[in-house]
């Protein structure tokens, strides 16, 4: 057996020329938030030490008050993308409006996705967090040049979707629509190694993810499926359940790629349009092809979050991802309702 270690960048070259999935310009995409990530987890791994601790006086567009870190990552992503010519314009969680490629660098045929930074609760308490990414193909030019409108195309769109967990070990993990492969930042040599090909979600689980204090605020269906999960073996379900909830939904996605598992972050009934907390386009979308592309399912607990049509760039969506059975299980209990 070869020993050889195979790199990011030979992987990429080596499913270019195997099946064409990779075209030249989403190689040099894809190698480069690569890039941005290792930069991004070494401003991580510096902490207290690189003063990246901490928040921002700032609020982004979600209302939510801005660490130090979410802006860094983004700026880190913005920088390292826009000068490659391969993207015609990006769009991210701290930025109100889509960040169009300056006219002084070539125009490419990709839109770049991007939640900079997730997990912001945990970055001040040495928790892994990370950055979740998206990849679309640019519409045909209509003459106006690239509008938010072009973003709002369907998960099932997406040419690439990948993250980056800053953990014990910074991993990234990809889809090009050929299953899913993960990545080890080898830190001596600064590059990411091919770690595990074709990874596979199991169907069945006995763990579930859930914020559990948002309990009474449920919807009966999830009312339902996480009450049969809690009577244990005494219960309906007829086996022990064992819970998880990290907060940063890549740290529990990837636990969930690892040894399978149900992520649930529902609407409630605090919200009256019907969405959840999570960002469709740059959240459950990413995610959710990637789970798929493991053999798992995704829903908004009616509908596969993929098909779902964005109707603005920072739409909100429930989400339910994870192992098959169970997400078929909690979806139909939807249906049911
Ligand atoms: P972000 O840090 O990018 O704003 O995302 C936080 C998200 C997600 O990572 C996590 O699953 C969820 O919010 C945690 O929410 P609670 O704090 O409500 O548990
Ligand atoms: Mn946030
Ligand atoms: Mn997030
Ligand atoms: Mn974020």
């Amino acid at each position: 057996m070869s020993t050889q270690k195979i790199s990011l960048t030979r992987y990429l070259v080596e499913q270019q020329r195997n099946d064409g999935s990779i075209p030249s310009q989403l190689r040099l995409l894809l190698e480069v938030v690569a890039r941005a990530c290792k930069g991004i987890s070494q401003s991580v791994n510096k902490g207290a030490l690189g003063g990246v601790l901490g928040s921002a006086e700032s609020e982004n567009v979600q209302g939510e008050v801005q660490k130090k870190l979410d802006i860094i990552a983004n700026e880190v992503l913005i920088e390292a993308n826009e000068w490659g010519g391969h993207l015609a314009a990006m769009a991210s969680e701290e930025m109100d409006s889509i960040h169009l490629v300056p006219n002084r660098y070539p125009q490419g045929e990709y839109l770049l996705l991007f939640d900079p930074l997730d997990g912001s609760s945990n970055i001040d308490v040495n928790v892994s967090i990370g950055t979740i990414f998206s990849v679309l193909r640019k519409p045909e030019d209509n003459g106006q040049g690239v509008q938010e409108s072009d973003f709002l195309q369907a998960g099932s769109q997406q040419v690439a979707a990948g993250y980056c967990i800053y953990g014990p070990q910074t991993t990234l993990v990809l889809t090009v629509g050929n299953g899913v492969a993960m990545f080890t930042l080898d830190r001596e040599q600064g590059s990411f190694v091919l770690t595990q090909e074709r990874i596979q979600i199991p169907a069945d689980t006995k763990e579930f993810a859930i914020n559990m204090s948002n309990q009474r605020h449920w919807a009966e269906p999830v009312q339902r499926y996480i009450g049969e999960c809690l009577a244990g073996k005494e219960g309906p379900r007829g086996k022990d359940f064992n819970m998880r909830w990290i907060a940063s939904m890549v740290a529990d996605v990837h636990r969930i790629l690892m040894r399978g598992g149900v992520f649930m972050y529902p609407w409630d009934k605090r919200e009256p349009e019907k969405a959840g907390k999570l960002r469709l386009m740059y959240e459950a979308n990413p995610m959710s092809w990637i789970v798929e592309q493991a053999g798992g399912a995704a829903t908004n607990g009616h509908q596969r979050i993929l098909d779902l049509k964005p109707a603005k760039l920072h739409e909100r969506v429930a989400v339910f991802l994870g192992s098959k059975n169970e997400v078929e299980r909690v979806t139909s209990y939807h249906d049911a309702a």
